[in-house]
């Protein structure tokens, strides 16, 4: 991070969604106080219909929206995904419900400026549908991550937790929206602690939120 951020200013964030955006609406929320240290500058996503475009549009941020069936490889979509974050400034990505896997060759382009939030206590539970594989292990206690984007998918160096209960009456739907609460209030704490590390904006300190 220290080596894209020279002007002392804001970090200009993408933020790459796939869908509902409600992660999204949880950092632009933060980002709309000046005092933040990451201000989204961009959203794009590989869905053209996802409703987060609308939220970032309402909220007066640049969308992209790039249909991944168009492109005839995994890395050429990368390739032009990575075009459109260079053209806007991007110094920053924060992936927030972002359903592709990145190339390697996007994953160095953009090493330890790229970060992604994952719905479990990693490394428990890599992957899809976190919340039904929680409940069938019997976890008493899951939760979500935000940690550096590495090819390796959900295994690059955590950032940051939080950790809810899981309760006995636990549906997938219900413990899907305590774990969701509580992304909403870890993401922004942890792009702030990325992005601020060298604006002096936060504690020096490592974080564990445990809701
Ligand atoms: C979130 O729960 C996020 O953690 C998850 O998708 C949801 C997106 O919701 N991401 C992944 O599963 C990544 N593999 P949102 O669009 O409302 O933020």
């Amino acid at each position: 991070v220290s080596a894209v951020i020279t002007r002392g200013q804001r970090v200009r964030t993408a933020v790459l969604i796939s869908g509902r955006g409600s992660n999204l609406a949880a950092l632009l929320a933060a980002a709309a106080d000046p005092a933040y240290p990451a201000e989204i500058t961009l959203v794009l996503s590989n869905r053209p219909d996802a409703p987060g475009l609308t939220l970032a549009r309402d909220a007066g941020v640049r969308t992209v929206a790039l249909a991944h069936a168009d492109y005839e490889s995994r890395k050429a979509f990368d390739r032009a995904m990575h075009g459109a974050l260079e053209a806007h400034g991007t110094e920053f990505i924060a992936m927030a419900g972002f359903m592709r896997l990145l190339s390697p060759w996007f994953c160095a382009a953009w090493q330890g400026r790229l970060i992604n939030i994952h719905p479990a206590l990693l490394p428990s539970f890599r992957g899809l549908d976190t919340h039904a594989r929680a409940l069938a292990a019997g976890v008493k206690i899951h939760g979500c991550t935000v940690h550096h984007v590495v090819p390796e998918v959900d295994a690059g160096p955590i950032i940051g937790q939080a950790a809810v209960p899981v309760l006995p009456d636990d549906t997938e739907a219900t413990l899907a929206a305590r774990v969701l609460a509580a992304e909403h209030r870890l993401y922004p704490l942890a792009l702030a602690r990325v992005t601020g590390k060298t604006m002096k904006t936060e504690p020096d300190q490592p974080f564990l939120l445990a809701l």
